[in-house]
């Protein structure tokens, strides 16, 4: 069945993440890429550099896997899908000021945090607070905040009106959906190898090859080109099928040959800073394989 994903509401991910597909100007990549698992018509689907969780959190199939290499991510959604844990950060969050002070301390000691929930609420204000709330963990980026009084949301800065929405809204609204995953902390090849059948989907969204973009230092994990080329290589031979996000690169190649197709998604906007100037960023390519 064809579904006309542009007329249906898309499930929020509580968290912004560099790279991800959840934000608006994204919203036709990730509508191709739903679709195409949907064509799969495969039962699992593997969200195998799950970041945000946008895509697992709004496919529909019987199992779903979101796995994710760095450990404050799984951490997250692992606290979150459980009944024992899951109300105590919601109310945290909740008492949690919107704080430079609270943002540095937890940027700088969530890691070291012995109690599963605090750790889990210190990793979602260093995301959630970050500049641009895109949990980038760069150094060197800042506390998100801002003075412009026409970027304002609900009657409050904008910046304060996402935080609230995202634990007053989005993060209760996702967790009957999350209690279904699977969720897994595995490098990107050990999970394929476990979970690839001729039943499987592969979602494949790595970090983009370091000379394709403009910011270099923004995952905790980064992906070096070696390791893009063992992916390939390890994405031609699984048996089942397989959608492949990022910027054209050589090292992609091998995904040129049959039976792999690929489809570039153009004129990706993005909006930039307080002036709102429309700026192109480079076509995204999905390369898939059904
Ligand atoms: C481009 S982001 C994924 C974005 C995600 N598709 C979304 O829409 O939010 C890439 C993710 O890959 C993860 N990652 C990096 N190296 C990995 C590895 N070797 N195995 C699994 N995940 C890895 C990073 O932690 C990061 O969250």
């Amino acid at each position: 069945m064809w579904i006309r994903r542009d007329i249906i509401a898309i499930i929020e991910s509580p968290l912004n993440w560099y790279g991800g597909k959840g934000s608006n100007s994204q919203r036709k990549v990730l509508n191709s890429i739903l679709d195409k698992i949907e064509k799969s018509q495969k039962r699992v689907m593997v969200d195998v550099f799950g970041g945000s969780g946008i895509v697992a959190l709004n496919c529909i199939q019987e199992i779903i896997v979101y796995n994710d290499k760095f450990e404050g991510l799984y951490h997250f959604f692992k606290v979150l899908r459980d009944r024992s844990t899951n109300e105590d950060l919601i109310r945290r969050l909740q008492l949690t000021p919107y704080c430079q002070q609270e943002y540095i301390y937890c940027r700088n000691e969530w890691k070291n945090q012995t109690d599963p929930v605090e750790k889990a609420r210190c990793f979602y204000v260093a995301t959630l607070q970050s500049y641009n709330a895109l949990g980038s963990m760069n150094a060197k980026k800042t506390w998100r905040r801002s003075k412009n009084p026409n970027d304002c949301r609900r009657g409050m800065s904008q910046n304060v009106s996402a935080w609230l929405n995202k634990i007053d809204e989005v993060i209760p609204d996702i967790i009957e959906k999350l209690r279904t995953f699977q969720i897994t902390n595995d490098d990107a090849l050990d999970c394929i190898d476990y979970w690839d059948s001729s039943d499987t989907v592969f979602y494949v969204d790595p970090p983009y090859v370091m000379n394709t973009r403009g910011s270099k230092n923004m995952y905790e994990i980064e992906y070096s080109d070696t390791e893009h080329s063992n992916l390939i290589n390890k994405l031609i031979h699984v048996k089942g099928s397989a959608i492949v996000s990022g910027y054209d690169s050589q090292l992609y190649e091998p995904l040129l040959q049959m039976p792999w197709e690929k489809e570039i998604i153009s004129s990706v906007t993005k909006m930039a800073g307080a002036k709102r100037i429309k700026i192109n960023k480079g076509e995204e390519i999905i390369w898939y394989k059904f």
